[in-house]
């Protein structure tokens, strides 16, 4: 293990509130994480601030007709406190704003500069001529060259993730005026990412630099490794580093050429973590410098799966370039969570608002996080439900862990007046662990210690979802122990065996008041209240549990008094979910009108037809077998359609907007009557019907799910 951390949580644009999959995506996983090196006695540094540069902001912005300076003064606020609420404890919260941010990253672009590191180059990039200003990224959207979303971004297309150039974008509109942009030639400097091609792979792939181990790869999400291959596979380009821009850090003005040029976002962002972590020392009376500048230092960067290749290719990079940085030892991204079904979405108001569940649920601010672990998509894409959460908080939280705590209050206020009762130490009684033989505490002190060195090794290799199921098990041995030992029952004939057994189960609940604490922070801190035990401080509380543990030492002593039981956890009832559940309908409902609102230009009305004409129309349910694409076209996919009584062979113009790997098994409606056409080649059978949108965008229409096919429509 290194000597120290700095752990660092993607800077979130200043330019909206928090919903739960920022949450479950970074912040949570390293939020738990800090407070595990914490309770090992580690000396750890955990930063993180509001990225206040970049078109977000000022897109943002400009849509509310205000400043950039206004929405990210608002929207730091309210990031801040919301983190502050849900227990999200940065040693720093910062903003990319501050001068000591602004200097910091001018430094770096400087010393880049003087490196050598950068190419100027000129290049034609968009320009909105009604507006006098350059389009970068986010100011222009356009047709994804990769899936044909109509309303991809020029730096990225949201709907396949790709990453993109403004110049890539068919059709491409300007997000200011909505005119069509024209090229104009614009010079920037640009990071050298193909010369540091080779050693990121070697890097990455093995955790070597120069022979020196510097990270083990194994530790790595297969994920992550695999985003960063498949960059590397398709060989790294230069990339620009800076912008025609009017919100963000100046280009130092000494460079020529620097006028009216600002450092790109994801260049100065990243820095955000070290100016955080300066102004961290500044206010601490620290030294910042062995936290990224020392080799016996463990940098790690939590971050959504969107963020990989800035943190793993392009941030390494820069610090290399740069030279006297540490690289990162791992960066644990996480995949994205749905809410519902859909994905999360800020523009259509598709989430759950963490500063607003911090209001409509009080006092429960664990129970989101309890959730958000269980959810949390470490591997794959996840789905958070509010019948799921409701269901998770009665059967685990109140039925697992909160009845047992408060079962053994309630005994130990009953049999002993709330003092921890003395016990033979040679007393045997039911395990909670196994079914087996009779145990004696040592055992059981035993078994609870093997199940936090489990818990301790999935934290360290980021399975955070299965190190809470751990703790979880500690909570369940518990309750077995005292539903095999009965204490309630043989306290008159047994009463020996009784203080065993409630001496242990006190000791499970107060090792629980430690483990508990990365997850769920608010409850372990409730916890140490009612067994009247010192807050955790940071101190190493865990290590110095563990030894405990191994010393076969109890951690309350015979004797000590304990505070008064309360409910950690309550049964939250079927309204309070139905609530929400109607609020987000209540979204889905506005987002329809909205779009309703919207001026859609419908086709023109056809000639009127007669009955007859329609009927001579032979349409049938039918499901795809198999699609794949035709050789030089790029409307056409070749489908196998199976109609009931037979299978056809029909090509279907919707290869822009669909994969042949999605419409696999897709129920559809088709004319099975149309003469046969040969296209390309293969003769047609059929037509599959499809509904198109004003701007040509294409979807299915399809029958109810599970018809047979071959059924007639009309
Ligand atoms: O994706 C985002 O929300 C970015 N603002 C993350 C920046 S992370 C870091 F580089 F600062
Ligand atoms: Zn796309």
């Amino acid at each position: 293990m290194k000597k120290r951390y700095l752990v660092t949580a993607a800077l979130p644009y200043a330019n909206g509130p928090l919903h739960i999959g920022h949450l479950a995506g970074a912040y949570l996983p390293a939020d738990i994480y800090v407070r595990y090196l914490r309770l090992m006695g580690k000396d750890v540094v955990f930063v993180c601030g509001s990225d206040e540069h970049g078109a977000a902001i000022t897109v943002k912005a400009r849509k509310e007709n205000t400043t950039p300076r206004a929405i990210v003064d608002r929207y730091h606020e309210i990031l801040k406190s919301t983190f502050e609420k849900i227990g999200i404890n940065f040693d720093i919260y910062h903003r990319t704003s501050e001068p000591i941010h602004h200097e910091t990253s001018q430094n770096f672009f400087r010393k880049l500069y003087d490196s050598q590191e950068f190419i100027e180059e000129t290049t034609e990039q968009y320009y909105d001529e009604s507006v006098g200003q350059f389009l970068a990224d986010r100011y222009i959207t356009g047709i994804c060259p990769v899936c044909a979303n109509p309303d991809a971004y020029g730096d990225q297309c949201e709907k396949c993730g790709s990453t993109l150039n403004p110049t890539d974008l068919k059709e491409p509109k300007s997000m200011l005026s909505g005119s069509v942009p024209v090229k104009r030639p614009t010079t920037h400097w640009f990071l050298r990412l193909d010369q540091h091609e080779a050693w990121l792979r070697e890097w990455i792939n093995t955790g070597k630099l120069n022979g020196i181990q510097l990270h083990d790869p194994a530790k790595w999400k297969n994920h992550v490794v695999g985003q960063c291959n498949s960059w590397l596979d398709q060989g790294l380009q230069p990339r620009a580093m800076t912008r025609d821009l009017d919100w963000g850090v100046d280009v130092p003005s000494e460079i020529p050429g620097s006028e009216g040029k600002k450092l790109y976002v994801w260049l100065d962002a990243p820095i955000g973590y070290i100016s955080a972590t300066r102004q961290w020392a500044i206010d601490q009376g620290k030294d910042w410098e062995p936290y990224w500048k020392d080799e016996d230092t463990a940098l790690i960067h939590f971050i959504g799966k969107d963020n990989i290749v800035f943190h793993c290719l392009i941030f390494p990079a820069i610090l290399k370039a740069h030279g006297g940085y540490v690289l990162p030892v791992n960066v644990p991204a996480n995949q994205f969570l749905n809410l519902e079904g859909r994905k999360l979405s800020t523009s259509k108001n598709w989430a759950v608002w963490v500063h607003e569940y911090c209001e409509e649920f009080q006092g429960q601010e664990d129970v989101l996080r309890y959730n958000m672990i269980r959810k949390m998509p470490e591997q794959s894409d996840s789905e958070f439900t509010w019948k799921g959460f409701q269901e998770t908080n009665n059967n685990e939280l109140v039925n697992n862990l909160a009845n047992f705590v408060n079962r053994v209050m309630v005994l130990t206020h009953k049999y002993y007046e709330g003092k921890v009762p003395e016990f033979n130490a040679a007393q045997t009684f039911k395990s909670g662990w196994t079914n087996e033989k009779p145990v004696i505490q040592a055992d059981e002190l035993k078994s609870m210690k093997e199940k936090l060195e489990e818990m301790s090794a999935k934290i360290e290799s980021f399975n955070l979802r299965e190190a809470l199921m751990h703790v979880m098990e500690i909570s369940s041995a518990g309750n077995a122990l005292l539903q095999f030992n009965e204490p309630w029952k043989t306290i008159k004939t047994d009463p020996e065996q009784v203080k065993a057994v409630m001496n242990m189960a006190l000791q499970v609940v107060a090792t629980l008041s430690i483990a508990l604490y990365p997850f769920l922070p608010f409850s372990s801190g409730r916890l140490r209240k009612m067994l009247l035990l010192p807050a955790i401080e940071d101190q190493g509380e865990l290590d110095h549990l563990l030894k405990s543990l191994s010393a076969n030492e109890p951690i309350l002593a015979a004797g000590h008094e304990i505070g008064e039981a309360s409910h950690l956890f309550s049964r939250i009832p079927d309204e309070v979910i139905d609530q929400q559940i109607a609020k987000l309908q209540a979204t889905d409902v506005a987002n329809k009108q909205d779009s309703g609102d919207k001026q859609i230009n419908y086709q023109p009305m056809k000639e009127t037809i007669q009955f007859d004409d329609f009927m001579k129309m032979d349409i049938r349910t039918g499901t795809i077998l198999e699609a794949e694409k035709v050789e030089k076209s790029k409307k056409l996919l070749k489908l196998k359609v199976d109609l009931g009584f037979e299978q056809r062979t029909i090509l279907s113009g919707i290869a822009e907007f669909f994969q042949p790997e999605e419409v696999i098994g897709k129920e559809v409606v088709v004319l099975a009557n149309l003469a046969p056409r040969v296209m390309m080649g293969t003769e047609s059978q059929g037509m599959i019907l499809m509904a198109e949108d004003p701007d040509g965008k294409l979807c299915f229409v399809s029958p109810d799910k599970g018809w047979p096919g071959g059924m007639g429509v009309r």
